[in-house]
């Protein structure tokens, strides 16, 4: 009888999950057939998202930044990779885009994603330290002025993700090579699509 409820009541909480999970799901796909229809949206896509969310899911942040909200398709996946239980602080410019990824957070039932509007290079000047995970994926002429910041905000041991690394000009090979000479960073870069790199802080 007792593990007969025992196990009525990991069933129930499995489906739930199931549940929240196809949720966000539903979210991704709608905003992947946005695109599919020809609107310009610069999400980190299914191919790095299904990597992003590996890594996310083996990291078990409980802290993550992400630079660049758009329209919430990346938090969704870390709202997924986590069982919606991280906080996540994300930062975008836009206002019209932050209510769009609102109105996609709340249809897919995350609760726990911090929206703050601003300009990123002067909203992490203020922030404090500690994130488990930061993803980069801001305007990338604001790339080098941010790696400083996301590496004093992570914690030792914590994760960088940076989106766009293997763009074919000037400015990203100047700036992959300052990535890849941080010390305090052990970086690879992973060759899906337009290349997303992994660092841990040591
Ligand atoms: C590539 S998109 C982010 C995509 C998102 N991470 C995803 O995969 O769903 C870049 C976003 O960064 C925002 N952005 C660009 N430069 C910024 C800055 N300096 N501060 C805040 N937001 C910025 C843009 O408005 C845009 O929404």
């Amino acid at each position: 009888m007792v593990l007969r409820d025992t196990i009525s009541e990991l069933n129930k909480q499995e489906l739930s999950q199931l549940k929240a999970d196809n949720k966000i799901d539903s979210v991704l796909r709608k905003i992947e057939s946005q695109i599919k229809k020809g609107r310009f949206l610069p999400i980190i896509g299914p191919e790095k998202g299904a990597f992003v969310y590996l890594v996310t899911k083996l990291a078990k942040p409980k802290k993550i930044l992400e630079l660049g909200t758009l329209v919430g398709y990346s938090s969704l996946i870390f709202a997924k990779a986590t069982r919606r239980k991280a906080k996540i602080i994300t930062i975008d410019w836009d206002k019209k885009l932050g209510e769009e990824a609102k109105t996609n957070f709340q249809e897919a039932g995350v609760k726990n994603a911090k929206q703050l509007c601003g300009d990123a290079t002067e909203i992490v000047k203020k922030l404090k330290g500690n994130f488990d995970l930061i993803l980069l994926d801001v305007g990338k002429e604001y790339y080098t002025i941010l790696l400083p910041h996301c590496i004093r905000l992570l914690r030792r041991g914590g994760i960088l993700l940076i989106d766009n690394v293997l763009w074919d000009n000037k400015r990203m090979e100047e700036f992959r090579n300052e990535l890849l000479n941080q010390k305090v960073l052990e970086t690879i870069i992973v060759p899906i699509v337009d290349g997303v790199s992994l660092s841990q802080k040591l």
